[in-house]
């Protein structure tokens, strides 16, 4: 299925949603960055609106693996201590890159914490070096930070915080550009409020020139399995799991005699299965150990997540019970919703047996690594428990 304007825009929204909800922390960062970014292109660069409000929006999104997300150092000293922080813009820029149309946000974002005396990273690149649009997320980045501080600062003080990292930060063109955007219409006091942001963003989307998809072969299946690279990068134990569980849920659906169409949407709904996990601590999807009740707690969320980020994408909406019904069982002790038998929608059913059997046989913190013949043991014994009888007979058949 080829990408159409409207679901690559929402797609690259709920992106943006899942790396907020990186470790339970709601922060917006991201919008704000890009609804404002965007706000500052129309003056300098207009041209280049859209690709802007996609580097605002995906700048970070290569800090999604690491402990402290890197919006919550304030010090730019700190960041010169910590070398993974170091590597955030590149890996943002990496990621963006391979979703083809916005190869110019990937070059924006690459200089994201560049800075004007050239004393930024990763390259210290100076002055007119830096890309524009780079400049312009930088700044946006520093004020969403200063927006952040406890009491909140007023423009004024914003103003003043600003100008005095002008000409070393950012130039004093792009901080003059700054201020008069926050002072026009009242968008400091809008960009301030969470809720409006979040009404803007949409707004946003709605109106911008759509990236031009023409120009490179971009189908549904490798915009999402961008999506899955994200969401396994989040911890250590996940790496290529989403790929293994897509690539086995759609052997298992085409193994059951299901319509090609059928299978894809059901390998689509798989890549996105754990997207909910970001919004789960790393130490808990970590643990070496068994996981305690509270902690089971927040792990059993994480379909609940996945639903929430998959609805944003309306081209996706048929798959979001499916995607968030991968932890349900049979006998309907499973979660979140506790459902059995053919209630559980058929593509969860066939995940739950893809999920779990990747989940015994790749190296886990709190379990041994099972063979793929104990593994299928496990599905046979549980035939009719945990899983669908039907789907576990015929994945000790072909997985
Ligand atoms: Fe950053
Ligand atoms: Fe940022
Ligand atoms: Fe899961
Ligand atoms: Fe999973």
């Amino acid at each position: 299925m080829k990408v159409k304007a409207r679901f690559f825009s929402e797609l690259m929204t709920a992106l943006s949603l899942m790396m907020d909800l990186d470790e339970n922390r709601k922060l917006y960062h991201a919008w704000r960055v890009a609804v404002l970014a965007e706000r500052m292109s129309l003056k300098i660069l207009p041209e280049y609106r859209t690709q802007i409000f996609y580097a605002g929006l995906l700048h970070d999104i290569g800090a999604i693996s690491l402990k402290d997300h890197v919006i919550h150092y304030t010090d730019p000293e700190e960041h010169f201590r910590n070398p993974i922080l170091l590597n955030h813009s590149e890996k943002s820029a990496h990621i963006v890159k391979e979703i083809g149309p916005l190869s110019m946000a990937a070059r924006m974002i690459l200089d994201h914490h560049e800075y004007w005396d050239g004393k930024g990273y990763p390259k210290g690149k100076k002055g007119d070096d830096i890309h524009l649009g780079g400049q312009i997320i930088r700044i946006a980045d520093t004020f969403d930070i200063l927006a952040r501080v406890k009491p909140p600062l007023d423009l004024n003080g914003v103003k003043t915080s600003l100008s005095a990292r002008s000409g070393s930060e950012f130039s004093n063109l792009i901080c003059d550009l700054m201020i008069s955007t926050l002072e026009e219409d009242n968008f400091f006091e809008e960009i301030t409020d969470e809720k409006r942001v979040s009404e803007i963003l949409p707004e946003i989307i709605r109106d911008l020139p759509p990236v031009d998809l023409t120009s490179c072969d971009i189908d549904v299946r490798n915009a999402v399995r961008v999506f899955a690279q994200v969401i396994d990068a989040k911890h250590s134990y996940t790496a290529g799991h989403s790929e293994r569980v897509a690539r086995y849920t759609y052997k298992l659906a085409k193994a059951m005699d299901l319509s090609e169409e059928l299978a894809e949407e059901y390998e689509i709904a798989a890549y996105l299965h754990d997207a909910g996990k970001v919004a789960v601590p790393k130490s808990i999807l970590d643990k070496p150990a068994a996981l305690t009740l509270e902690e089971f707690k927040l792990m059993k969320r994480h379909p609940v997540y996945t639903m929430e980020i998959i609805s944003m994408v309306s081209e996706l909406k048929d798959l979001v019970l499916i995607a968030g019904g991968h932890h349900e069982r049979y006998d309907g002790r499973g979660y979140p919703d506790g459902a059995s038998g053919e209630n559980i929608p058929l593509g969860a059913r066939i995940m739950a047996v893809a999920d779990s059997f990747d989940a015994m046989t790749s190296l886990r913190p709190y379990q041994r690594t099972r063979s793929k013949v104990e593994a299928k043991e496990v599905l046979a014994k549980n035939s009719g428990g945990q899983f669908d009888p039907d789907i576990s007979k015929v994945a000790v058949k072909v997985l």
